[in-house]
């Protein structure tokens, strides 16, 4: 997809894809035609990494695209290693296009003493780095974002994974792990044509178990399940509601998630509660077949199109 650009994003804009832009930076800034730039990058032999950009970014618009998976705190401290390169060298509007923002789960206070919440450090960081724009994707909640002191915008990333899911999966009925991914299922049932329910989920905060506290009357016997949900990490909620959708009657569940971070043995879990196929998209590297292409969303979010509104 071509996105119109607007007149102020086309005169000296530069894409620069980070170390951890996964491709998308080059699909963005093709979308958006302006100038690609890769950035320098090495890592030192003690780790750390040497990280900048070369082009002239004088007076220019720069749109500095990084995701932050595997190794989030590197990634993060890469991009804001560009950005202060970028402004220090005279950018005029500097954007991160981030994917996935490592941190945006933490959204909540953790000590009852404190006040601290991690996303609204790494937003403080983003900024005083010199980023002035972010835009994402299915951050797990919005509202948070809305700490961050320039414009945020977030891409629509389920409208490409669930058009994926739609080309393989007949008679579906959507089926929302937790509460948090009811928004998710609302607009992946309205893709697919279909009913969807929300089952009621709980973490044990020392074990990391899921068990489920509501389960839904729902009629999915015979039905082909799809759970959706903003990520996939360890694969437990998705475990956990497979499961429901077997002891329902669900002929087929497959899981949809946009970020797969699919850490330690998540694939073996959700195979192991009778998930037959997992799609994603491409805000991370990751080896699953079912990958979605969201730089045309990004590339819209850039430009302010489309975008969903922070809640
Ligand atoms: C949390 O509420 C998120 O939306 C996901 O459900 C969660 O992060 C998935 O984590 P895991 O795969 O470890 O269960």
């Amino acid at each position: 997809m071509k996105i119109d650009t607007p007149k102020d994003h086309n005169h000296g804009a530069l894409v620069i894809e980070g170390p951890c832009g996964n491709g998308l930076g080059e699909r963005i800034a093709s979308s958006l035609n302006h100038e690609l730039c890769p950035a320098r990058h090495k890592v030192f032999p003690d780790g750390e990494s040497e990280v900048g950009i070369d082009a002239d970014v004088k007076g220019k618009d720069v749109i500095i695209v990084q995701s932050t998976f595997p190794n989030q705190d590197k990634c993060l401290i890469e991009l804001f290693i560009m950005a202060h390169d970028a402004k220090t060298n005279g950018a005029r509007k500097i954007t991160a296009v981030v994917p996935y923002l490592a941190y945006a789960r933490e959204d909540k206070k953790y000590k009852v003493k404190s006040n601290a919440v991690s996303i609204d450090a790494i937003l403080h960081l983003l900024s005083a780095a010199g980023v002035d724009a972010l835009v994402t994707a299915a951050p797990h909640k919005t509202k948070p974002l809305a700490s961050f002191s320039g414009e945020v915008s977030i891409a629509d990333a389920i409208a490409p994974l669930i058009d994926l899911v739609k080309r393989d999966v007949k008679e579906p009925f959507v089926l929302a792990p937790d509460k948090g991914a009811s928004e998710i299922a609302k607009q992946a049932a309205q893709i697919l044509n279909c009913d969807y329910g929300v089952i009621g989920k709980q973490r044990d905060k020392i074990t990391g178990e899921v068990s489920i506290l509501n389960k839904p009357d729902v009629d999915i016997k015979g039905k082909n399940v799809v759970i959706v949900d903003d990520m996939i990490a360890t694969g437990s909620t998705i475990a956990a509601a497979a499961q429901f959708a077997r002891s329902r009657g669900a002929k087929s569940v497959v899981a949809a998630a946009v970020h797969l971070l699919l850490v330690k043995d998540a694939k073996e879990r959700m195979k192991n509660a009778g998930i037959s196929e997992i799609y994603g998209t491409n805000t991370i590297q990751c080896s699953i077949p079912k990958i979605a292409d969201i730089s045309a969303s990004l590339s819209a979010a850039c430009v302010k199109k489309n975008a969903i509104a922070l809640r």
